[in-house]
């Protein structure tokens, strides 16, 4: 057996709900763009109800992607509904997630409801959604906490009302990787109808088990997994797409799924978002970070010169690092320039767009000895940038630093 690992990617959703990351329409096209040339199934591209702005970058979102899916996200409430489903109205296949919590907490002070009442609105949110699209998925938030008599009881009526996807969220992180798998497992096996319905997690980072528990659901179960790049997301984030897609494909000894990403385009969504959101990547981050294909031990430098797989267990190249990486300066060419930059996901609409580009390159190598990767995204979003747009202009800039007061002693 080997089935198809859905990949839902909420880089644009729960990633932009990390502190001080929000995007703007544009910055949300240009990701949905790098996503789905990385194929993922599915773009979790906003909450439309949230403002104007979210639901102007879902409509955005879903005008400009042709390959994945685009999915807006709903509580389940008619007006969050009818909001998504407008938003989504252009999407060439669409989604509606709509969500209601069903922990006795999150009911009990939250919402402020019975049980029984958020069985009724979970089912009027998911029948609703059905008016705008046949895809549907629903997530019962807090699900790690909840009870699961009272999930297997919803998921059922859900699945009844016509949910496709149900999706687990592990919202505060609070979940341990075999316990969580075990709930899966119980969850398939215990509701009646679950073969109707295709089964995802949505794991939180707070205790730095994201991904264990998403891999642990994929192990007993699950064939949708929510998650982000760079593993953006609330407080800790979310599961990371690329350690999520990596472990899987690296492991086929285990899982007996697969994705269908085009993983060579790993790096440079990672790059993309990074840029965008201003949230750097750490060095030792795995898959996407600096050193995670850096060597430094001599034993390991020269077991990796004799053989690669004595201390590499995935390809570098096979997720998007170039092996001759090019150092670009004054000297460097045209061609040079256009291909790190297609690396990094940039596009250009004409040549003459390029042409500017690379004239601006050229204007920066003259002051700069050595361009890195970061000079050359801000080159990239400052092109469009005209003149007359221009609000304020900096004339100078003063930077001091001091330990305290100057004091002389003898
Ligand atoms: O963490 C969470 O529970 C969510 C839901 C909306 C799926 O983000
Ligand atoms: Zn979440």
């Amino acid at each position: 057996m080997n089935d198809k690992l859905i990949i839902f990617d909420t880089t644009l959703r729960d990633g932009e709900q990390s502190p001080g990351a929000s995007m703007t329409g544009d910055e949300k096209v240009r990701i949905a763009r790098a996503l789905e040339r990385l194929q993922v199934d599915v773009i979790e591209a906003g909450f439309p109800a949230a403002s104007p702005g979210d639901f102007d970058a879902v409509q955005a979102v879903a005008t400009s992607i042709k390959d994945s899916t685009v999915c807006g996200l709903a509580r389940a409430l008619e007006k969050d509904i009818d909001r998504a489903g407008a938003a989504l109205k252009p999407a060439r296949s669409s989604r509606i997630h709509t969500f209601i919590a069903t922990s006795p907490i999150h009911m009990k002070m939250k919402l402020q409801m019975q049980p029984e009442q958020v069985i009724e609105y979970a089912v009027k949110a998911v029948k609703r959604a059905l008016k705008y699209t046949d895809n549907v998925e629903f997530s019962p938030e807090d699900a790690g906490r909840s009870d699961e008599d009272f999930l297997c009881r919803i998921l059922e009526a859900v699945i009844n009302a016509g949910a496709k996807t149900l999706n687990i969220p592990d919202t505060v992180g609070y979940s341990i990787p075999q316990q969580f798998g075990a709930t899966i497992a119980n969850l398939i096996e215990r509701i009646p109808n679950s073969d109707k319905a295709i089964f995802s997690v949505h794991c939180h980072n707070d205790l730095g088990l994201a991904v264990a528990n998403s891999l642990a659901a994929v192990m007993n179960g699950a064939r949708q997994v929510e998650c982000t790049i760079n593993g953006l997301g609330e407080r800790a984030g979310n599961a990371s797409l690329e350690e999520v897609v990596m472990a899987v494909r690296t492991r086929k000894d285990v899982f007996t799924c697969h994705t269908d990403l085009d993983t060579r385009e790993i790096l440079s969504c990672s790059r993309l978002v990074s840029s965008i959101t201003g949230f750097p990547v750490q060095p030792n981050k795995a898959i996407v970070g600096a050193n995670a294909f850096a060597h430094e031990a001599g034993i390991h430098q020269d077991g990796v010169l004799k053989s690669r797989e004595t201390y590499e267990i995935m390809c570098a190249e096979d997720v998007g690092w170039t092996a001759n990486r090019m150092v670009l300066g004054k000297h460097s060419g045209r061609n040079a320039f256009k291909s790190r930059m297609a690396e990094l996901s940039a596009e250009f609409a004409s040549e003459e767009e390029l042409n500017d580009a690379f004239f601006r390159f050229k204007q920066l190598a003259d002051k700069k000895h050595e361009i890195f990767d970061e000079d050359l995204q801000a080159l990239i979003s400052e092109a469009g940038f005209e003149a007359e747009d221009e609000c304020y202009k900096l004339i100078s800039l003063k930077v001091c630093s001091e330990t305290g007061k100057f004091l002389m002693q003898r």
